[in-house]
């Protein structure tokens, strides 16, 4: 379709098209029959991850809901979330599929996923800060996007390479959909950006509740922590250590 169709579209339009130009099929982009089950079993460290993300991304039915609650009349964002809740199954689908192709022990059960949804806050989300839980969100798919990358760079299976770079090049753009969500709403409110600061300056991963300690790429990822102070810096145009700054001295 010509490019001028698009140029005047809502801004979902663009996530929507990013989306299909992104798009890859779990049953025939990875294949299944090839996998190396010798060489996956040999990095048991990289599968222990891999679990402990599979249990996180199924886990998104109970968080989206949240976040879909929380902004529920704002048409962008109930895009962003649906697209987000169908790629996040995709992920969880394929890295379960994956382990269990591999026969990697303990073998994630339907049970163990309910338990987790048990465990979970419910809650309906702090309505009065406008953009808080959108920068969780965000935060959590920047660094989803590099535990991705980096899980792919060190493992030594081709097929969990070809998955990963699938996973984690998805991630990417959920996190540009979410500052893109947050910057329309400092365009329309920019006070709202020390709000930002304040949530990103006390950032939690939404897959803690999932699984108490989350397996980021943050730790020692020079990249992943200079690139999420500059996502910061650019929708709010301060940086995060200057905002803390100004916080202590209050
Ligand atoms: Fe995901
Ligand atoms: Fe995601």
């Amino acid at each position: 379709m010509p490019d001028t169709i698009f140029a005047a579209s809502p801004l979902y339009s663009r996530h929507a098209r990013a989306a299909d130009r992104g798009a890859w099929s779990v049953e025939h982009d990875v294949r299944w029959l090839e996998i190396n089950r010798v060489r996956a079993l040999a990095q048991p460290d990289i599968l222990s991850k891999l679990r402990d993300a599979a249990l996180i991304e199924s886990f998104h039915p109970v968080n989206l809901s949240r976040l879909i609650r929380f902004a529920w009349d704002d048409i962008d964002a109930g895009v962003v979330f649906s697209l987000e809740m169908y790629e996040g199954f995709k992920h969880f689908h394929a890295l379960r599929l994956y382990l269990d192709a591999v026969g990697y022990e303990p073998r994630i059960t339907d049970e163990e996923l309910r338990q987790i949804r048990h465990r979970a806050d419910r809650n309906d989300l702090d309505p009065s800060d406008r953009v808080g839980p959108l920068v969780e969100f965000m935060l959590s798919e920047h660094l989803a996007a590099y535990f991705f990358r980096r899980l792919g760079e060190q493992a030594l299976e081709p097929q969990l390479r070809v998955l990963l770079a699938f996973i984690a090049a998805d991630e990417v753009r959920h996190a540009q959909a979410a500052a893109d969500l947050i910057a329309q709403r400092i365009a329309a409110n920019p006070e709202l950006s020390h709000n930002v600061l304040r949530a990103a300056a006390h950032f939690h991963h939404y897959g803690e509740q999932a699984v108490g300690q989350v397996p980021i790429a943050m730790e020692g990822d020079d990249v992943a922590i200079r690139t999420f102070a500059t996502r910061i810096e650019r929708l709010c145009g301060m940086r995060i250590v200057d905002h803390l700054k100004v916080e202590l001295e209050l």
